[in-house]
């Protein structure tokens, strides 16, 4: 046996008892001829002493032992002298009678310990490293316990769990896929799923009637805090369901889970409806742990002066900051360069100060006579103490999508995103359509096969930017971690949303005919939705970022600097998956 107990697990009662310990060395400390080792294993610390005048030979045995080394030791358990009321096991020690050096180590890059020296760039060549340090440690072990809550839960409400493959045709998301080129069919190309969504339809119609997966997703597109390459979805499908059965499982398995990982009772969420929360708040996933929601100004602030910027303005809207009309001038200017710059794109940022004393200060003064402000005052609610910011502009929802980023920097900066709070929310009612810049065409908010609002078909044709989607998203604190919908399950209806973002029949039915077939067999109504469990996971943890309750994340640049991956593929493979060497030095 290489252990009898593990390194967390000892306490008083088990003084007297002989042990056997496996795991890391955590530092050592020599003291006079007493020899003190923190012995780490998954389940915590051990102090080991080793005394020179009881057995000198295996002190200096210990002494010779390096940060990190792997070892197997033997002793008794016996209270300590000094106490560390900090540890589970720090009011014992164990005596070592025997060492075994089961494998050295070079000495690591940096400090395997809570508080480490090692950048984020060092500890993530070094994951397996970084992995040992219980902070990092604990994010795996709540995912773990997350998977398996909700594996339970599903399972109890019959959803089956049901693999779909890895290597599949296209699916529309939205983002560029990852392709796999094939060997065996030369020139073709296999595609990672961005979800497992048209194979879960699929699966609807086998009858499956409720589907889970804790599957695997793969998206080529930009980087953030809150985005990998690969990530982790909880994607659900249900058959025979509306809306509502959809958002009453879902939330309740989310409230489970607040429950049984951080103790919180969460309300019965609100639902909001997507054009509520961009008038709102300017988001599509408001941050509800704080107020500060926007108030519009047009009546107010709308050619009742002589400010250009505003008479022009097809929107004018603001946020009162509370207690901040103390802000310096300094702090002010840091505001207006904030929204100013390129990532937010304002153009300039108003104030009104409502000052503790009564007077009121803008740096509109002079456009403005004394009683807009009193107006302004009245319509914001705002109090004496209180700063009143303000954005326009000639787009109301991007204008609004700017202050959105101002409310949540105030947020920031007076500490009101609190992370052991939870604000949960729905988001109803999304537009079916969205406009695309980039594509310069209508391109579905969701998916193509999402339903649209059955009120709402009538306007199909004519406006289809005005169609609403039977669609939902699970927004906690300011994050969307899940999302779904009903779907399309008539052929008809089906190939009129085809055809309303530009595809041809023919190449409907060459990327879909698989599933426009399918549908041909009795389809079932059906829904879905998928959470994504890397962000679940980093919000119960508190995290900033989902890379930290991921094993082996990708950098910001899409690599896995651990394995050097992505890398260069030799000639011979290569020309054995029929790329050209040529095709890859262009
Ligand atoms: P959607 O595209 O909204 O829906 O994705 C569902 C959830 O997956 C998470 N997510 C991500 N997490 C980390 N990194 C990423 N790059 C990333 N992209 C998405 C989010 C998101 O809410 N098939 C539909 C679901 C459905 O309709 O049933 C889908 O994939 O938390």
């Amino acid at each position: 046996m290489y252990r009898t107990k593990t390194c967390g697990e000892l306490r008083l009662t088990d003084a007297g008892s002989e042990v056997t310990l496996a795991g890391w060395v955590q530092r050592t400390r020599k003291m006079g001829g007493m020899t003190f080792v923190d012995l780490r294993d998954r389940y915590g610390i051990t102090q080991l002493v080793f005394d020179e005048s009881a057995d000198a030979a295996l002190c200096e045995q210990a002494n010779r032992m390096g940060r990190e080394w792997c070892i197997q030791v033997t002793g008794k358990v016996c209270e300590r002298q000094s106490k560390n009321s900090k540890m589970p096991t720090g009011d014992i020690e164990i005596l070592a009678k025997q060492l075994n050096v089961l494998s050295e180590s070079l000495t690591p890059p940096f400090t395997i310990e809570d508080n480490t020296d090692g950048g984020d760039d060092i500890r993530m060549k070094y994951r397996y490293l970084d992995l040992r340090r219980a902070v990092v440690r604990k994010n795996l072990e709540l995912r773990h316990r997350m998977t398996i809550l909700i594996r339970n839960f599903l399972d109890n409400q019959n959803f089956i769990e049901v693999e779909t493959p890895i290597l599949i045709g296209s699916t529309p998301e939205g983002a560029r896929d990852f392709v796999v080129p094939s060997r065996m069919n030369p020139g073709q190309f296999y595609a990672l799923p961005q979800s497992p969504q048209t194979l879960k339809q699929l699966l609807m119609v086998s009858g499956f009637d409720r589907y889970f997966q804790i599957a695997k997703c793969f998206r080529d597109e930009d980087l953030r805090a809150d985005r990998q390459p690969e990530f982790t979805q909880i994607d659900c499908e249900m058959s025979f369901a509306d809306q509502e059965d959809v958002l009453q499982i879902f939330e309740d398995l989310a409230r489970h889970l607040f429950k049984e990982i951080r103790g919180v009772e969460i309300p019965k969420m609100q639902r909001m409806t997507w054009h509520d929360a961009m008038r709102r708040f300017g988001s599509d996933k408001p941050d509800l742990r704080f107020g500060m929601e926007f108030v519009e100004m047009m009546d107010v602030l709308k050619g009742t002066g002589s400010f250009s910027v505003f008479n022009e303005a097809e929107y004018i809207g603001g946020i009162v900051v509370p207690g901040c009309a103390d802000y310096t001038r300094k702090q002010l200017d840091q505001l207006t360069e904030f929204v100013k710059r390129p990532q937010v794109g304002a153009k300039g940022l108003v104030y009104v100060k409502y000052n503790a004393d009564g007077t009121v200060k803008s740096s509109i003064d002079k456009f403005y006579t004394p009683e807009v402000w009193a107006q302004l005052k009245e319509k914001t609610g705002a109090k004496d103490g209180d700063l009143v910011l303000i954005l326009s502009g000639d787009n109301a929802n991007k204008t609004r999508v700017q202050l959105c980023t101002l409310r949540l920097e105030m947020g920031d900066r007076l500490g009101l995103r609190d992370k052991n709070k939870f604000e949960c929310l729905w988001i109803v009612d999304f537009p079916l359509f969205e406009w695309s810049d980039e594509e310069q065409r209508l391109m579905a908010t969701h998916h193509p096969f999402t339903l649209p609002n059955p009120d709402d078909i009538p306007l199909l044709d004519e406006h289809p930017e005005r169609v609403r989607a039977v669609a939902y998203d699970f927004v906690c604190n300011g994050i969307e971690v899940g999302g779904g919908s009903l779907r399309i399950h008539d052929g008809k209806l089906q190939e009129k949303m085809f055809q309303i973002l530009g595809f041809t029949p023919e190449k409907a039915m060459a990327q879909f005919g698989f599933l426009i077939n399918a549908f041909k067999y009795g389809a079932p109504p059906h829904a879905g939705l998928a959470f994504g469990l890397d962000r679940f996971v980093s919000i119960m943890a508190g995290l900033d970022s989902i890379r930290d309750c991921i094993a082996f994340p990708k950098n910001n640049s899409g690599r896995d600097v651990m394995l050097d991956a992505p890398g260069e593929l030799d000639a011979k493979q290569l020309e054995e998956l029929n790329l050209s060497i040529d095709l890859r030095q262009e």
